[in-house]
């Protein structure tokens, strides 16, 4: 080959965008996402994030309750343009894709749930803000027009409960979600341990740290202080930290309690937690009108059944009519796929983001979308089915239904094996 022709086939191309454009643009996978937000975050919050309680053993089962899962296509159909349009208690979104609520999103990134919110909206997926949102919720409304709604916490104080329904039905929240598994905090060990702290309380270590992730503290320090921005007061008006807020959830909470909420809230009511068949049957008795299983993501109660493996048996126990939306554990988009095909109307993700937040801001979080959406679309073709309709209607027909040893390895942020 002549010097001329080997040149020829060298293709040098100009780096295009800025720095933070370029590396989003290398993110294929949910695990890039993370492994940018590892370079960008302190330790302490990336472990904010990826922690579960205890043992982590809930954290690694609902990564594995969908990677053990396995498909078994239809041939030969037409998959020329797969529809993922879902509808949830009675509104469509672009595909069956939602974001959890999470607390204190602005100490990720300071746009922090105005981001989520703006990516979600412009990706046509609903929003869940957290009763600890560093945002308040009348705030989301002017910002966009995002499908919102709103999660909330039972408060030993009855009077601030309500008045946090009010304000949610007032600033037109579509869907209120009821908490139900944080009778008490999980014991996040991994904050424990870091000695972490809501607010972030500057100690030596974190002053060691500003030198080691410049970008993260230029921007905290910059952005207006975090609070959280839905609650007011605070014990003997100290303000709200993560040490005290746990004191002020209420343990005593019942079906009682849930009915009444059910009498305020005039929109959707849904049950978030680990609601088995039962529960769901008689949620649904007095009124709600769906689940979101979920377990926190593993951050509550460790060795609780994944939620992936709630679905079938939830949905067999209260028929078509009601909605089920569940998450924990969902890193791709063949996840929401086998969501959909056990019986889910929505599956929502709660870290994903997070990372996508940390990694890139707002853009990292509407690349999140594109890449779940996309892989949940491939999937489908693949599968052999046209629809999210379809996916739900012939479920059982394409997951494979016998029995599968677990997956040895956890992909994303599972428990650091000890050194032997
Ligand atoms: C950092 C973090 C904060 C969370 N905060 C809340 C919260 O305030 N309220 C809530 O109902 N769930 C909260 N969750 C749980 C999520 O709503 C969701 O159930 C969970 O993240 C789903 O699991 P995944 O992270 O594996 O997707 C939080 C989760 C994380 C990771």
């Amino acid at each position: 080959m002549k010097l001329t022709e080997a040149l020829g086939l060298v293709s040098f191309k100009v780096p295009q965008g800025s720095n933070s454009e370029r590396a989003l643009a290398r993110c294929h996978t949910v695990e890039d996402l993370r492994r940018l937000a590892a370079r960008r975050l302190p330790g302490s919050v990336l472990d904010y994030i990826d922690g579960g309680a205890d043992a982590e053993h809930s954290l690694a089962g609902n990564i594995e309750a969908f990677a053990r899962r396995r498909f078994t296509p239809v041939v030969l159909a037409d998959v020329s343009s797969p529809d993922t349009a879902a509808t949830v208690l009675g509104r469509q979104a672009a595909a069956p894709l939602g974001f959890a609520p999470t607390g204190y999103t602005r100490m990720i990134r300071p746009d922090g749930e105005r981001a989520v919110a703006r990516a979600a909206a412009g990706a046509g997926l609903p929003y869940v803000l957290s009763t600890m949102a560093t945002t308040a919720l009348e705030d989301l409304v002017t910002d966009s027009a995002v499908d919102r709604w709103f999660q909330l916490y039972v408060w030993k104080d009855r009077a601030k409960t309500f008045e946090l329904v009010r304000r949610a039905a007032d600033a037109g929240y579509r869907v209120l979600e009821v908490a139900v598994d944080t009778a008490v905090p999980g014991n996040r060990l991994r904050d424990v341990r870091n000695g972490f702290t809501i607010p972030p309380r500057l100690t030596a270590g974190s002053l060691l740290d500003i030198g080691a992730k410049p970008g993260y503290w230029t921007k905290m320090l910059r952005a207006p202080g975090l609070e959280f921005a839905n609650l007011s007061g605070g014990p003997a008006g100290a303000g709200y930290t993560i040490e005290n807020i746990g004191a002020q959830f209420d343990p005593a909470v019942t079906w009682a309690d849930l009915a009444q909420l059910r009498a305020a809230w005039p929109g959707k009511l849904l049950l978030k937690g680990p609601v088995g068949p039962a529960d769901a049957v008689r949620a649904r008795e007095l009124g709600v009108d769906g689940v979101h299983l979920s377990n926190h993501g593993g951050r509550q109660l460790d060795r609780t059944v994944a939620p992936a493996e709630l679905i079938a048996p939830v949905r067999e126990a209260v028929g078509e009519d009601f909605a089920v939306v569940v998450d924990s554990g969902i890193r791709h988009g063949a996840d929401i796929a086998i969501a959909i095909a056990l019986g889910a109307d929505l599956a929502m993700v709660g870290r994903p983001y997070l990372w996508a937040l940390a990694a890139a801001g707002e853009p990292g979080v509407v690349r999140l979308a594109e890449l779940l959406v996309g892989q949940f679309r491939r999937t489908m073709a693949l599968l052999g089915v046209a629809s999210t309709a379809e996916l739900r209607r012939r479920g059982p027909q394409l997951l494979d239904q016998g029995a599968r040893p677990a997956v040895s390895q956890v992909p994303v942020a599972g428990p650091i094996p000890a050194r032997t």
